[in-house]
C-alpha cells in the first residue's frame, strides 16, 4: 500500500506519498535524486549505502522509507558546507584513501558517525568499526589512515 512519510534530508523538509515497500536509499535516490548514497548488495552487506538516521549510521538498504517518518537523515550531499569539504572528505582526499570511489560515500558517512561512538583509539579497533563498509579496491590501508588522521 502507499502511505504519507514527512522527514528532513539534510536540513530540508521532504514529504512524500511512498509505496510502504520503498527503501530508505531508493528514495534518496529515486525520488530525491540523491545518487551520492551507493547501491552495492542492496542487502545489509556491503556499507555503499551508509547513512545516517538520527544521527547514527545505518545502511540505506535495509530500512523501510516510510519508518523514517519524523526523522532527521543525512547522506553524504549534506555533509561540509558549499564552501569546504568535511574534515573526512578532506582527509579521504588527502590520503588517496579511494581507487573506484564507489565505496567511499558510505565510508565516510561511517567514519563520520563512527566519531561519536565509542572506539578504542588503535588501527584494529577503527579497522573492526570500519568493518561494515567493503571496498572491492582494496584501499583499507589509506582508509584507516585518513579515519585515523581525523580521529586523532
Ligand atoms: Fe546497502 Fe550494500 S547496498 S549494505
Amino acid at each position: 500500500g502507499l502511505a504519507e512519510v514527512r522527514l528532513r534530508v539534510n536540513g530540508n523538509d521532504v514529504q512524500a506519498r511512498l509505496d510502504t515497500r520503498v527503501s530508505l536509499l531508493d528514495f534518496l535516490r529515486e525520488h530525491l535524486g540523491l545518487t551520492g548514497t551507493k547501491r552495492g548488495c542492496d542487502h545489509g552487506q556491503c556499507g555503499a549505502c551508509t547513512v545516517h538516521l538520527e544521527g547514527r549510521r545505518v545502511n540505506a538498504c535495509l530500512v523501510l522509507a516510510v519508518t523514517c517518518e519524523g526523522a532527521q537523515v543525512q547522506t553524504i550531499e549534506g555533509l561540509g558546507t558549499p564552501d569546504a569539504l568535511h574534515p573526512m572528505q578532506q582527509a579521504f582526499v588527502e590520503h588517496d584513501a579511494l581507487q573506484c570511489g564507489y565505496c567511499t560515500s558510505g565510508q565516510i558517512m561511517s567514519a563520520v558517525a563512527l566519531l561519536d561512538e565509542p572506539c578504542g583509539g588503535s588501527d584494529a579497533d577503527v579497522r573492526e568499526a570500519m568493518s561494515g563498509n567493503i571496498c572491492r579496491c582494496g584501499a583499507y590501508a589509506n582508509i584507516l589512515a585518513a579515519v585515523q588522521h581525523v580521529r586523532r
